[in-house]
């Protein structure tokens, strides 16, 4: 058990969410702000064709916005009370068709046909991750992270934004460019 064990469980408490009852959570739950979505949106280019995955979706707020765009999305959350939220925001929204939702560790889901794939977690997890997607992806595939990078890979575009209190950084990586040469 380790601080962001303890952190996430008072948040979801915070929030009046359970914890997931097996697997591990490995970043709290930080909803991606609102006003950052335009931006995804503007770097991940989500259309008709394109699959994409946000791993560790919380309350679907990012798949939702790529499904309202045409794309096909998978959202990925261990925590089964984030999952019913992002279950019902897509309804709301009417793309629950396009959504598929697995209520899993996201180190259990093949990535293969992922064409964007998002990421808000830490720095830590996407260096755990990385192998994964290095294994999984396809050359050519978008990876967004906000605001901890995927060491190693060289970001092909970094994007500021200013959110008042702070500044939030979108990276974005490309599968087969990005990964070719580690960087240190
Ligand atoms: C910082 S939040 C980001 C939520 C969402 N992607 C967004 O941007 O609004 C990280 C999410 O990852 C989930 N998570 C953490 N570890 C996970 C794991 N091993 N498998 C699946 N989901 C996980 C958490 O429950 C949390 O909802």
């Amino acid at each position: 058990m380790n601080i962001v064990y303890y952190l996430n469980k008072l948040i979801l408490k915070y929030w009046g969410l359970e914890t997931a009852a097996s697997g591990s959570i490995l970043a709290p739950w930080v909803p991606t702000r609102e006003e950052l979505i335009p931006y995804i949106m503007l770097l991940a280019k989500p259309k008709p064709g394109d699959i994409m995955y946000d791993l560790g979706c919380g309350d679907g707020r990012v798949v939702v916005e790529a499904a309202l765009r045409g794309a096909k999305a998978v959202c990925v959350e261990l925590n089964k009370e984030l999952v019913e939220r992002a279950k019902e925001r897509a309804k709301k929204s009417g793309v629950i068709d396009r959504i598929t939702f697995i209520n899993d560790d996201f180190f259990n889901v093949n990535l293969e046909d992922a064409t964007i794939v998002y990421m808000y977690l830490l720095t830590s997890v996407n260096r755990m991750l990385k192998p994964k997607l290095e294994r999984e992806l396809r050359l050519g595939a978008r990876v967004i992270t906000l605001d901890f990078e995927i060491p190693g890979w060289r970001p092909l575009h970094i994007t500021r934004v200013s959110l008042g209190y702070r500044d939030a950084t979108l990276y974005y990586y490309v599968k087969g460019v990005s990964d070719l040469h580690e960087i240190r």
